[in-house]
C-alpha cells in the first residue's frame, strides 16, 4: 500500500491525515440522509447514534452535540443559505450538495453555537477533508473563514432586506423559514411584527417533552416523582420533562399507562371529550387514530364514562401503531384499518367523533426541522379534498346531537377555517360550537367559536380545534 505521508507534496508540507471526529462525521451523515433520501431527522439519527454508542465512539455529551448540530443546522439552513451564498461567487444550486452540508454545518457551529470560531473551522475543514477530499477542503476553508468575520446578527444585517422594504422576506432569512410558511403563518396569526417574530422564534427552540398520565391509568402525582418533572400547564393530565430528562426510562411509559404527547393534542382530545350532547353517550370513533396519541387518551377518558372507542386508521402499519398505544385501556375499544372517507359504520352510530386529518404539519415545525424546507403551497392542493372528504364522512357518521372535532396540527387557514366552512356550507344541518369554555384557563384561544393554539404562546404546537354539532340528519 502506497504511504501518501512519505510523497513530497507539491506545496512542500507534509501529509497530515486529516483527524477524524466521529461527532461531525455522524452529523454529516445524518445531513446527507436526510437531504438524500428523504429522510426524517428525528428518525435517522436515533439508530446512528446508537451504533455509535455501541461501537464505543461516543458519550452522552458527545450525542447531545450530535444532535444539536444535526437539528440546529436544519431549522437555520435557510438563514445559512443566505450567508453562504453572500461569501460565494456562483449559485448556492451550483455547490455540490455534500459541500453544502459541510458548509452549513460549519456555518451552525460558527454562528448558532458557542464553539470558539477556530475550533468551528478547522473541525470543519478536517470534516470536509474525510468526507471530501483535500481540494474541496481548501474550499470550505476558504468560506469559513469568511462566514467567521462576522456575527450572527452581523450576517442577517447584511443579508436579509430592511424589514420595512419587505417584511416578509426579512423575516423569512431572519427566522429562517420558507417565505409561503411566513406569509401562511402570518394570514392566520394576524397582528403585527411582534406576534409573528414570536412565532418564527418559537418554531426554532427545541420544544419541552411532554407527558400524558392516561387517566385511570396513571396519575401525574405519580409521573411528578421522576426527576426533574414539572406539571403541565393547561391539561391535567400533562407533566413536563426538563431538558434531558429520558421518557423511555420512566416506568409508566414503558407500560402504555402514560405517553410523549403534546399538551396541544391533549387539549384536542380533553375539549372533544367535553363538549356538551343532547342524549346518551356511549359510542366515540377517532376517524383519523394512526399512530394512536390522541385515541390513548380519547379511550381512557370514554372509559371513566362507561363509553367505547372505534379507532380506525387507513394504514395498516400506523393501525397497528394505534393497537399498541391503546394496548391496556380500561374501557371497552376496537381498532381497525379503514378508508375514513368510506367507512364500514353505519352513519349516525356515534355520538362523538374526532377527525384529526392528514396535514402539512406547519404547526409541528419545531419537532421536525426539516419539514418546513420540503413542504410546498401544492401539498395544500393534495390534502384539501381528503380533508374535506374526512369530515363529511365525520358529519355522516355522528348521530343528530352528536359532536365531530376537526383537528390539524397546521394552523393554515387553507387546511383550518376553509375546510370547516366549505364543508357547512354543503352540511347545512350541523353548526359549530364555542370551543374556548371547554378549555377553561387556557388563554388567547381566537376569536371562536373554533381555537388556535401557537407555540409562542401556549408552548404547544399549534393545533386547531372546531367542534361542530349535528343538528338534524
Ligand atoms: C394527523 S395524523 C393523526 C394523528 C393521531 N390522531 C394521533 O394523535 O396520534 C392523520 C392520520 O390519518 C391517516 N389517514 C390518511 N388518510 C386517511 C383516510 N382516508 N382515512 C383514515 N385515515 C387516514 C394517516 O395515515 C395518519 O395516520
Amino acid at each position: 500500500m502506497s504511504d501518501q505521508s512519505r510523497r513530497p507534496r507539491p506545496s512542500g508540507k507534509p501529509y497530515r491525515r486529516p483527524k477524524k471526529d466521529p461527532v461531525r462525521i455522524l452529523a454529516f451523515e445524518a445531513l446527507r440522509a436526510v437531504d438524500e433520501r428523504d429522510a426524517y431527522a428525528n428518525l435517522v439519527l436515533p439508530p446512528l447514534l446508537r451504533k455509535a454508542r455501541e461501537k464505543g465512539d461516543f458519550d452522552g455529551r458527545d450525542a447531545a452535540l450530535a444532535t444539536e448540530l444535526v437539528y440546529g443546522t436544519l431549522r437555520r439552513q435557510g438563514t445559512y443559505d443566505a450567508v453562504i451564498s453572500a461569501c460565494i461567487d456562483r449559485p448556492l444550486r451550483e455547490v455540490d450538495p455534500p459541500v453544502l452540508d459541510v458548509l452549513s454545518l460549519g456555518a451552525h457551529q460558527l454562528l448558532g453555537t458557542r464553539i470558539p470560531t477556530h475550533a468551528a473551522v478547522s473541525a470543519s475543514v478536517e470534516l470536509a477533508r474525510v468526507v471530501l477530499g483535500d481540494g474541496r477542503a481548501k474550499f470550505v476553508n476558504a468560506v469559513l473563514r469568511k462566514i467567521a468575520q462576522d456575527d450572527l446578527e452581523g450576517w442577517v444585517a447584511k443579508v436579509a432586506p430592511p424589514y420595512e422594504d419587505d417584511p416578509e422576506e426579512h423575516l423569512a432569512v431572519v427566522h429562517s423559514h420558507p417565505r409561503w410558511v411566513v406569509s401562511a403563518l402570518w394570514d392566520s396569526l394576524g397582528g403585527g411584527r411582534a406576534g409573528i417574530e414570536a412565532l418564527l422564534a418559537a418554531d426554532n427552540e427545541r420544544p419541552e417533552v411532554t407527558l400524558v398520565a392516561r387517566p385511570g391509568r396513571a396519575t401525574t402525582e405519580e409521573l411528578l416523582r421522576e426527576e426533574a418533572a414539572v406539571a403541565g400547564r393547561w391539561s391535567p393530565y400533562a407533566v413536563r420533562l426538563a431538558e434531558g430528562g429520558e421518557p423511555g426510562a420512566i416506568e409508566a411509559v414503558r407500560d402504555g399507562r402514560a405517553g410523549v404527547q403534546d399538551e396541544g393534542s391533549q387539549l384536542v382530545a380533553i375539549a372533544l371529550a367535553n363538549a356538551p350532547l343532547d342524549g346518551p353517550d356511549e359510542k366515540w370513533l377517532d376517524g383519523c387514530a394512526g399512530p394512536g396519541g390522541k385515541a390513548a387518551l380519547l379511550g381512557a377518558l370514554a372509559a371513566e364514562r362507561g363509553a367505547m372507542l372505534l379507532a380506525s386508521e387507513k394504514q395498516p402499519h400506523r393501525a397497528g401503531l394505534v393497537a399498541k398505544a391503546l394496548a391496556g385501556n380500561p374501557g371497552p375499544y376496537q381498532v381497525i384499518a379503514a378508508d375514513g372517507t368510506q367507512p364500514p359504520w353505519r352513519a349516525g352510530s356515534f355520538d362523538r367523533v374526532l377527525v384529526d386529518v392528514p396535514c402539512t404539519g406547519l404547526g409541528a415545525l419545531r419537532r421536525r426541522p426539516e419539514a418546513r424546507w420540503r413542504r410546498r403551497p401544492e401539498d395544500l392542493e393534495g390534502f384539501g379534498p381528503l380533508q374535506r372528504g374526512l369530515l363529511r364522512t365525520a358529519l355522516d357518521s355522528v348521530r343528530v346531537g352528536g359532536v365531530v372535532g376537526y383537528a390539524t396540527c397546521s394552523p393554515h387557514l387553507a387546511e383550518t377555517r376553509a375546510v370547516v366552512q366549505d364543508v357547512l356550507k354543503q352540511v347545512p344541518d350541523a353548526e359549530l360550537i364555542d370551543a374556548r369554555p371547554l378549555l377553561p384557563g387556557v388563554p388567547e384561544l381566537g376569536e371562536g367559536p373554533d381555537v388556535q393554539l401557537w407555540p409562542h404562546v401556549h408552548g404547544t404546537d399549534a393545533m386547531y380545534l372546531a367542534l361542530i354539532r349535528k343538528t338534524a340528519p
